[in-house]
């Protein structure tokens, strides 16, 4: 990193390490801002989105069933930014059946991205206040098994990152000395609690950019930093599920996402980052609201079908289950619908029959059956 690519004005300082390469660290947020027509017009129409998917998501009969999957897309879409390639049906399917199939090397590194999820949603559902410590359990969970000790899952970072290039000299970027980390994270957490009084929009991207700017942690930060938007959304009770997930607009605008943020950094572009975080918003509200209605639509159509075929309440619970789940076994719809294996069993022959499901390994033992149509909806893209 090269001390004469940062401007004056850039929202930190130039700093050198013992090791004699440059840092940046980090000014305190918030900055003082702009807000030129452009961005107020953008901010306005992501909150116009936002206010749309909230109404959306009361109208759900059973939101808990779609927040499930659309958790595992973000998962999925998020480990993929920085190179981690299980797609969403090998997640369900190393869900739905752990054990007894092959699956690839990363699937239990998304998988502990959910988990990682579901822990700090609950954390925040109880009220409790953001604080260091649930950073490190949320970064704990996420590399928990992961190959490669260097990474130290829950613990902050014990040396230099640098983001591009290939040593701490050439980088395009190098966050922050490990020794500045602790002021720099008490700084942040406060306000992750506090900052209460900016347009929700902003104080998402403001959060964004400086987490990752500190980038506290030796690997992990871009799935732990967007993993806390959808944290801080929830706790600021913007909408009533978590139902928005932003990854699949950085995933598709990669460059952009990383440009932006280095923009910020040398020459304080906070305003084009806002103004590209509102963007991300306003589209991933209008794909959350287009997708749940489409698999709303196909949740009433089999409803009806299946309660015209199948004379059972059972068969509807299952119907209703493979929205949250599309990939199941008939140990796993036993559980789920509280039935005994054989009436299990016959739910799913009769929902196989029906198209609904279609059993997709090939074996006699360890099958699995996927709900084709429901994962097509959450899986392919939504044309903006
Ligand atoms: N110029 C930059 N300044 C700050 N953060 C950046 C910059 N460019 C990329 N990033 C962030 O760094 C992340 C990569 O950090 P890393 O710790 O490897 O996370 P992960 O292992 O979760 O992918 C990117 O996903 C992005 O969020
Ligand atoms: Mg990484």
């Amino acid at each position: 990193m090269r001390q004469e690519d940062f401007q004056p004005n850039a929202p930190g300082q130039i700093v050198q390490s013992t090791l004699g390469y440059w840092t940046f660290l980090p000014t305190p947020l918030p900055p003082s801002l702009n807000y030129n027509t452009r961005l107020v017009s953008l901010l306005s129409e992501a909150d116009r989105a936002l206010g749309e998917l909230a109404g959306a998501g009361r109208m759900l009969p059973n939101p808990h069933l779609l927040i499930r999957p659309f958790l595992r897309r973000e998962a999925v879409l998020s480990s993929r930014i920085e190179g981690t390639i299980t797609q969403l049906d090998e997640l369900f399917l190393f869900e739905a059946e752990p054990d007894h199939l092959s699956h690839p090397s990363d699937a239990a590194e998304v998988r502990n991205y959910v988990i990682a999820l579901e822990h700090g949603l609950s954390a925040v559902r109880a009220d409790n206040p953001f604080n260091l410590q649930l950073l490190r359990e949320v970064h704990r969970v996420l590399l928990s098994g992961v190959r490669g000790a260097e990474k130290r899952p829950g613990e902050i970072r014990d040396r230099g990152v640098r983001i591009g290039g290939a040593t701490l000299e050439d980088a395009r970027f190098v966050p922050p000395c490990h020794t500045a980390l602790r002021p720099l994270l008490d700084d942040f957490v406060q306000f992750l609690r506090e900052e209460r009084s900016l347009p929700i929009v902003v104080q998402l991207a403001l959060m964004h950019y400086q987490f990752e700017t500190i980038h506290p942690f030796n690997d992990g930060n871009g799935r732990v930093g967007r993993l806390l938007i959808t944290l801080m959304l929830f706790e600021r009770r913007v909408l009533p599920q978590p139902l928005l997930y932003l990854s699949a607009f950085f995933e598709k605008n990669r460059q952009e996402y990383y440009d932006r943020l280095l923009d910020v950094s040398r020459r304080s572009a906070w305003e084009e980052w806002i103004e590209f975080f509102a963007r991300g918003v306003a589209e991933q509200s209008q794909d959350a609201i287009i997708r749940t209605s489409r698999l709303l639509d196909l949740s009433q159509q089999y409803r009806k079908e299946v309660a015209g075929e199948v004379k059972t309440a059972a068969a509807l619970l299952l119907v209703d289950e493979l929205f949250s789940s599309p990939y199941i076994t008939i140990n796993r719809a036993c559980e789920a619908i509280n039935v005994p294996f054989k009436t299990a069993s016959t739910i799913v022959s009769k929902l196989e029959k029906m198209g609904i499901l279609r059993e997709i390994t090939g074996q006699q033992r360890y099958r699995v059956y996927r709900a084709d149509r429901i994962f097509e909806l959450l899986e392919q893209p939504i044309a903006p």
